[in-house]
């Protein structure tokens, strides 16, 4: 299977944990993109979607799914998203597709999270893969001298502006050892949104797609 096939599976098996008659919250990426059409299939059996990000929204109401806002919905039962990065305690890395501050806020409000990845994200430590920061634009530059005594090396992702209006720096060189205490520490300097360390609120379910189908744990 190439990495496309194995994020397909993994995002068709998630099917499993959607059931009849709930909300869906939907993450953003191109695993979450095969989960879409996935749940285009059932759109029948629910009622509808909770999205994190513009392009999930237009994606979910191109295949006629209802969208409903988070603000008219106290809880729901499943939110499914991918991960840059998720280690052995289902901590992730968000953000490479610039949409973690909705998808951590969606995230929040589900009971459970469902993470599907293709095998290539699993890692023992994370860091490897830069580290999303979305910053207010005016603090983009304190918070990255912020961040470069946190040991880390920020970088502007140049052109890239959220669905919230905000910048993103990466931050590159980190070894993150200690996930729930980076995603604190982070978030404390001031004119930072969010961070995409997902430590605090790690994955309940981890769908994998290996070479030849899908591997599932649960925390
Ligand atoms: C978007 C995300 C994505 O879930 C993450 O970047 C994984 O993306 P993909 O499924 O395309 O590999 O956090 O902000």
């Amino acid at each position: 299977m190439t990495q496309d096939e194995m994020k397909k599976a993994a995002a068709w098996a998630a099917l499993d944990y959607v059931t009849p008659g709930c909300i869906v919250g939907v993450g953003t990426g191109s695993t979450v993109n095969h989960f879409i059409d996935a749940l285009g299939s059932i759109k029948e059996q629910i009622t509808g979607a909770v999205s994190s990000s513009e392009a999930s929204t237009a994606k979910l109401k191109a295949l006629g799914i209802r969208i409903f806002d988070l603000n008219d919905i106290s809880e729901f039962d499943v939110y499914v998203d991918g991960a840059d990065e998720i280690d052995g305690s289902m901590a992730m890395i968000k953000g490479g597709g610039a949409a973690l501050t909705r998808e951590k806020i969606v995230a929040a409000v589900a009971k459970c999270f469902v993470c599907i990845v293709d095998e290539t994200k699993t890692v023992e430590v994370m860091g490897a893969f830069p580290l999303p920061v979305e910053v207010i634009p005016m603090a983009r530059a304190y918070v990255a001298r912020e961040l470069a005594k946190l040991g880390g090396t920020p970088v502007y992702r140049e052109g890239v502006v959220t669905d919230n209006g905000n910048h993103i720096l990466d931050v590159h060189g980190l070894t993150i050892t200690a996930p729930r205490e980076l995603e604190t520490q982070i978030n404390a300097v001031v004119g930072v949104v969010t961070n995409g360390l997902f430590a605090a609120r790690g994955a309940d379910v981890l769908v994998i797609g290996i070479p030849d189908g899908v591997k599932k744990y649960t925390a």
